[in-house]
């Protein structure tokens, strides 16, 4: 793997050289660029010792062109790209675009693919500044992968959030991730909602929480990530393409018309079965509607199999079901109906288990596989369901 690793002016820049032993040591390569400030904190005689390569801190650097601007030609030997620590001032001028010294200069030659993370490191007050959490969302949106810092006691002698996170985890950070570069994934998430008349609608409390979880993480280890959901209140996981639905014939049509490209289609939302034969149009009114009321419902098209029906080879296809009786039974059964290759069990009277919460307590169900998880957070159980499809061998 080859790491571009940027250093700014911050105490934790004495954190540096570990960092880079750390990656190297994980079987990195690393080349190092830092800003004029970050040399009064860490000398560059000591990073290119440690990184064994070159260190660029002058934007006109003369001996550094290979066949022109060194700078388009290093972000573009990048396979990732690591800045830590993060300064206010770097994620601001990132923020906006402007390239005045050679790490922004560096940065903003970045092909879009290539991942850029950022590990900020400051005072507490100016991490929770507005203009410096301003730009930090400004950098999510824009698919920048952010390690947010820690809290603890700090070199000003304040304690709060803004110590750099230790060099191990940092390194971890970077190098766990990459596993999924060049796969596609789509994720379906959310509920739902079949319109009633123009102002109701038929839906369940599935809150997408799981299946934005399993996007950010698929996208934290570099697939490219696709992620169709129903109405819900997240906000949507940095540098994942979304595509908003509301009900399941647009879930369907969306599915339909993006599948082909997936390696890994991940089926967690949790689609209305039925909706309603005919959509009233305005409002109905109750006087029109007498003491009983029913609705003729349909039948919606089931994503999941017609997925199952249309896998091409290779496709990983991953199924969802939520059940009360005979668990693993039904579970079974959807695996085997819906042609998946996993269906991830939710068994929704656990404790930590279901819709809205932040845990979650999964059984894996394959074929010739059972295997129950503890009580985890949504993203831890994530990360255990992408170690699984990884290690399953599926996506050699
Ligand atoms: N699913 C789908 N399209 C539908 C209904 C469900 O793709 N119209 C998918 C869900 O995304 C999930 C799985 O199928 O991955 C759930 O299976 P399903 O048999 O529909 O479960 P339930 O809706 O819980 O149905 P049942 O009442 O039979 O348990």
């Amino acid at each position: 793997m080859k790491i571009l690793y940027g250093i700014c002016a911050s105490i934790s820049a004495y954190k540096a050289p570990w960092v880079v032993r750390e990656l190297i040591r994980l079987g990195a390569e690393v080349r190092v660029i830092m800003t004029p400030d970050a040399c009064r904190f860490v000398t560059p005689l000591v990073m290119q010792n440690i990184s064994k390569n070159p260190v660029i801190i002058e934007p006109f650097d003369s001996e550094h062109q290979e066949n022109g601007s060194w700078h388009v030609h290093w972000a573009r030997w990048a396979e990732q790209v690591l800045v830590a620590p993060c300064s206010a001032t770097t994620m601001a001028k990132l923020a906006h675009g402007i390239s005045d010294n050679a790490l922004t200069l560096a940065l903003l030659s970045l092909p879009r693919e290539t991942p850029l993370r950022l590990c900020p490191a400051m005072d507490p007050d100016m991490w929770h500044h507005p203009a410096t959490q301003r730009n930090l969302s400004r950098l999510a949106s824009d698919g920048v992968l952010i390690l947010p810092p820690e809290e603890g006691e700090l070199a000003s002698g304040l304690s709060g959030a803004g110590r750099l996170p230790e060099p191990v985890q940092i390194a971890e950070w970077v190098l766990a991730s990459g596993s999924l570069r060049g796969k596609n994934v789509l994720v379906t998430a959310g509920p739902t909602r079949e319109p009633i008349d123009g102002v109701r609608y038929i839906s369940n409390h599935s809150s997408g929480k799981m299946g934005y979880a399993l996007a950010a993480e698929a996208r934290a280890r570099g697939a490219r990530v696709l992620l169709v959901s129903g109405p819900v209140s997240l906000a949507p996981p940095p540098g994942v393409e979304m595509v908003q639905v509301e009900t399941a014939g647009q879930m369907l049509e969306a599915c339909q018309q993006h599948y082909q490209t997936a390696d890994v289609i991940l089926k967690s939302a949790a689609v209305a079965d039925f909706t309603p034969a005919q959509v009233a149009a305005g409002k109905l009114k109750k006087e029109q509607l007498g003491q009983d009321w029913s609705i003729a419902l349909e039948k919606t098209g089931d994503i999941l199999a017609w997925l199952g029906q249309h896998k091409r080879p290779g496709q990983y296809l991953v199924g969802f079901a939520l059940e009360i009786q005979n668990a693993e039974a039904n579970a079974r059964a959807k695996l085997e109906r819906k042609n998946c290759d996993l269906v991830v069990l939710n068994e929704a009277n656990q404790p930590d288990s279901g819709f809205g919460g932040d845990n979650n307590t999964i059984t894996l169900i394959g074929p010739e596989l059972r295997q129950a998880l503890p009580p985890l957070s949504k993203r831890q159980c994530a990360q255990r369901l992408w170690d699984f499809i990884e290690g399953s061998g599926a996506l050699t």
